[in-house]
């Protein structure tokens, strides 16, 4: 573990931990800022994030701004990553393998940034960080607290650009978000 961000950003750099490494243009370490109350984790690069090297530019990103901007919520007043730092290709789901190989980057950042509530963004997130026994379907919606951290699973962004439907959801959810973090004096 490192104790600072430039340390931790020099050891990803050159990062060969897993196979993902062969394909990737750019590292997608995070975005934001790092002293966020709330952090979003989402799954990983894909082909736009991989050509800019930041996390959620693409279309579900930008679906991402458009909640942010309708709850009010700044996006430059949180931090953003992904389970892996790669991009899969095809965008597939990151394998196991490959996400264990990059989880202990991910556990130093949110580390550095201490935030009070981490949003998990789909499966991939929410199995990957609170464990494999969980579901998105039956969990979302459903704070759940570990360590000090209040933790949020919703949708992914890109799982709304495929259905419509669950886009009240995970504004719901994000609503849901936003109302702890005044509740708790959080700036946002
Ligand atoms: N999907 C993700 O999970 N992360 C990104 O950075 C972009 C799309």
């Amino acid at each position: 573990m490192f104790d600072n961000w430039e340390e931790l950003e020099t050891s990803i750099k050159d990062c060969i931990k897993c196979k993902l490494c062969r394909n990737r243009t750019n590292i997608v370490f995070g975005t934001g800022t790092k002293e966020a109350n709330i952090m979003f984790i989402g799954e990983g690069p894909g082909a736009d994030e991989d050509s800019q090297g930041v996390p959620f530019v693409g279309k579900a990103g930008q679906l991402m701004n458009k909640a942010f901007q309708g709850l009010e919520i700044n996006r430059d007043n949180v931090y953003i990553a992904n389970i892996v730092k790669c991009r899969p290709p095809q965008n597939r789901v990151p394998e196991k393998d490959e996400a264990n190989a990059c989880l202990n980057y991910l556990r130093n950042q949110v580390i550095l940034v201490k935030p009070k509530i981490i949003v998990l963004l789909g499966s991939t997130a929410l199995r990957n960080i609170l464990g494999d026994e969980h579901s998105i379907t039956k969990e979302r919606g459903i704070w759940t607290e570990k360590k000090g951290i209040r933790y949020m699973p919703t949708w992914h962004p890109a799982a709304i650009l495929r259905d419509e439907s669950k886009k009240i959801e995970f504004w719901k959810d994000l609503k849901l978000v936003k109302e702890e973090a005044e509740k708790q004096g959080l700036k946002l």
